[in-house]
Order: C-alpha cells, then sequence, then structure tokens
C-alpha cells in the first residue's frame, strides 16, 4: 500500500500561469503561506508563447513585488496604436488621450520572472488534481511528479488552472451560469525573427479580414491573421503567411513595407467570450482563465488575471488579519464588475475590426465604428481609457 504524504498550507493555488504566480507572491507580501500545484513542467510553462501587451497597473503591481527589473529593462512602451482601415492609417495616441502607455513584454517573459524570483512550494508536473470539501476544510489531492500520493489541506483554494483546468468543473454546474459567445474566426498567429515594421501596433480591419502587427523585441515580431475557426495550418506555408499579412496591412502611403524572415513559432487560436458567475464555490476562488476567457484583440488575458488576483489577495489579507471575510464575501462581485467591463471592450474592439466577409449591413456597422473612433476625441478617448486599463479594485 503506498504511502500518501499530507501537508498544510493556507492557500492552495491550482495553476502556475500568470495568475497562479501573481497570486503567490501577493500572498508572499503578505505573509500567508501558499503552495502552488502545476500540472505541466516547468519548461513547457515557460515557452508557452501568449500574448504581450501588459496595462500600467500591472507593471505598477509586478515592480511593486520586485518582479519587474528585466521587464523595466527589455519591454517596449508604447503610447499609441494605429488602426488601419479602407488603406488608411489613424493613430490612437493612448497616452495623451488616456494618461497611460502600454508595455510589451512577452507573458512567457512574465511567467519565467515570476517562476525565476519565486522561492516558495511549486511543484510542476502534478498529476490527478482533485479537490474536495470545498464547503468546509478544502483539500487538494494529487499525485506528484515522483509519483507519490500527496493530500495538501487547505484553508482556501484558488483556482487558477486556466479554461481547461479542475477548478471550475468542481463546481457543481447547478451552481454556476455561464455566459458564452464564440466568434465566427480564430487567429493565426506567427513568431518571425524580422525586425518589426512599425514602432507601434497596427490593428488592420480589410476587405481580406483581420491583421495584427505586433512585436516582441527590436528583432522578433509578433503577428496575427484572421483566419476560420476550423483552419488547417497545414495550407499556411510561410509564403502564404507572408502574402496574406503584406495585402492586410497595404496602405495607400506606398513608403510602408513589411519585413520577413524566419517563422519560430506559428499556431491557430479560437476566439471566444466567456464567463462564469459566481466566481466562487465555498472556499474555491476562481481567477483568471478559469472564470473567464476574453478575445485577443484588446490584449486583455494576462492583465484581468492579475486583476483577480489583486482583489483575492487583499481579501485574504483582510480576512488573515482581522477575521473580517468582507472582501471574501465581496470577491465575486468586485471581479465581475472589472470583466464585464473588459468583455465589453474586448467584444467591440474583435466587432469592430473582423469583417465576417458576408453581411453589408455588418461591413457598414464597423466602417462607421472606425471611422468614428478615428475622428472623434470623445470617441478615440473612450477606446484608448479602456485598452491602457482601468486603475486596480
Ligand atoms: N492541475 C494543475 N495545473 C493545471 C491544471 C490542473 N488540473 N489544469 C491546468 N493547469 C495549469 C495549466 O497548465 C496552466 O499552466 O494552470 C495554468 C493556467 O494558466 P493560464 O492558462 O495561463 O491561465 P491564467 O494564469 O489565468 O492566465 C490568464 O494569461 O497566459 C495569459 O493570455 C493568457 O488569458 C491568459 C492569461
Ligand atoms: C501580442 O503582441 O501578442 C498581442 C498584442 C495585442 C493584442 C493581442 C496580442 O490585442
Amino acid at each position: 500500500m503506498g504511502l500518501t504524504v499530507e501537508t498544510r498550507t493556507q492557500v492552495g493555488i491550482i495553476g502556475a500561469g500568470p495568475a497562479g504566480l501573481v497570486l503567490a507572491h501577493l500572498l508572499r507580501q503578505r505573509g500567508i503561506d501558499c503552495v502552488v500545484l502545476e500540472r505541466q513542467s516547468r519548461s513547457y510553462v515557460e515557452a508557452r508563447i501568449r500574448a504581450g501587451v501588459l496595462e500600467h497597473g500591472t507593471v505598477d503591481l509586478l515592480t511593486s513585488l520586485g518582479l519587474a527589473d528585466r521587464l523595466h529593462r527589455e519591454r517596449m512602451v508604447h503610447h499609441g496604436i494605429e488602426l488601419l482601415f479602407e488603406r488608411s492609417a489613424h493613430r490612437i495616441p493612448l497616452t495623451e488621450l488616456a494618461g497611460h502607455e502600454i508595455s510589451i513584454y512577452g507573458q512567457h517573459e512574465v511567467v519565467k520572472d515570476l517562476i525565476a524570483a519565486w522561492d516558495g512550494p511549486l511543484h510542476f508536473s502534478v498529476s490527478s488534481v482533485a479537490l474536495s470539501s470545498l464547503d468546509s476544510a478544502p483539500v487538494v489531492s494529487y499525485v506528484d511528479s515522483s509519483g507519490v500520493p500527496q493530500v495538501l489541506r487547505c484553508d482556501v483554494i484558488a483556482g487558477c488552472d486556466g479554461f481547461h483546468g479542475v477548478s471550475r468543473a468542481s463546481i457543481p454546474p447547478s451552481v454556476l451560469r455561464v455566459y458564452q459567445r464564440d466568434y465566427p474566426h480564430a487567429w493565426l498567429g506567427i513568431l518571425a525573427q524580422a525586425p518589426p515594421s512599425s514602432e507601434e501596433l497596427i490593428y488592420a480591419h480589410s476587405s481580406r479580414g483581420f491583421a495584427l502587427h505586433s512585436m516582441r523585441s527590436p528583432t522578433v515580431t509578433r503577428m496575427y491573421l484572421q483566419v476560420r475557426p476550423d483552419e488547417d495550418l497545414s495550407l499556411w506555408p510561410d509564403e502564404r503567411i507572408w502574402s496574406e499579412l503584406r495585402a492586410r496591412l497595404d496602405r495607400s502611403e506606398s513608403t510602408w513595407s513589411l519585413a520577413d524572415g524566419p517563422i519560430l513559432e506559428r499556431s491557430v487560436a479560437a476566439m471566444r467570450s466567456f464567463v462564469v458567475s459566481p466566481m466562487r464555490y465555498g472556499r474555491l476562488f476562481l481567477a483568471g482563465d478559469a472564470a473567464h476567457i476574453v478575445p485577443p484583440t484588446g490584449a486583455k488575458g494576462l492583465n484581468l488575471a492579475v486583476a483577480d488576483v489583486k482583489v483575492l489577495a487583499d481579501a485574504l489579507s483582510s480576512f488573515y488579519a482581522t477575521g473580517d471575510s468582507a472582501g471574501l464575501d465581496a470577491y465575486s462581485s468586485t471581479c465581475l464588475q472589472r470583466v464585464w467591463r473588459v468583455q465589453h471592450f474586448s467584444w467591440w474592439m474583435t466587432s469592430m475590426l473582423h469583417p465576417t466577409g458576408d453581411d453589408p449591413f455588418d461591413l457598414a456597422l464597423q466602417l462607421a465604428q472606425l471611422r468614428y473612433v478615428t475622428s472623434s476625441r470623445a470617441a478615440a478617448t473612450s477606446l484608448a481609457e479602456n485598452y491602457v486599463g482601468f486603475p486596480f479594485p
């Protein structure tokens, strides 16, 4: 009979993505013990290429935790974005309109920094994670990377295990309200060893579909193409990808050209909007992608996850310091205020920029919205304040 090892902590954190890792550091800063359990290996988690826009609130929080030294050295600070439509480019001056810049820094770089700075219990490659007794004395059972069965007893569990995790699945479906919208498109993303062809991000609406020109460094470009949800990546050789990007990023000013180079990574990602309510069940608190998914058009995924765990860390800090559970009791409603604002913005950006190809009314609405947001200071300011992000709760 194999021996089961029992341990105890205050907060059991499921998932070592941005939500779980930022929460661990926030709890450590507040003197609260936690254990992080991650089913993938460290190398897998650190290599997972995701988006790369950090709101000023996220940068400030990482700085306050002493985790932003490399970020401040290597990030690219941007003060605007470009909207391209009808082959005409229009700049949205983010800092001028909303008072804050954005930072371009790969989210996997954030994860690397968070892991490197963590010296607490963080177990990679765990398996068979199961949650129980969520309404009283929560228990996480799992098998560690050596195959030893483990039982972790906690005061609270933070479900930071993403959209496909075990935490949300541990809540009785009858308790949850699920809000979901699937879009008729996906993003084909590439990482290329090529110098960016623009100093700022370009969101392009074209008759051939949406394209996004982003970047990771002065020598690495990150770009995306709107494709069908069931797109077959094998039908997209390098030449086709570059040709389609050039076509969609084309503009009447003929001076602009797109630099290409070796493609280092490519993938197709579906787009959905998803929210569960409440984000709490007993002593289980969902945070980040475990509770909500936004289409990437607004570059909000990581930033929203960080906002969730800031609320949770503050609520736990108050609970452990004074016994006051008001913050924990309000956790879900507090987070969902911001979640729905971000959901709306991400849906709005996605709807405005992605032609569906078969409805002239939709196209006319998109062009009307694009013309308005690039000609009205009020409309551009609304986009800017949502894009740079609102102050954390
Ligand atoms: N047990 C342990 N870990 C798990 C389990 C499980 N059963 N299921 C999933 N995980 C891990 C995943 O391997 C992943 O590392 O949980 C982590 C969840 O991380 P993310 O999916 O990145 O979600 P989150 O931390 O909420 O990040 C939110 O950040 O990465 C960006 O844009 C991305 O929107 C995303 C945002
Ligand atoms: C990225 O750089 O990966 C990126 C930028 C902006 C977005 C989405 C992704 O809206």
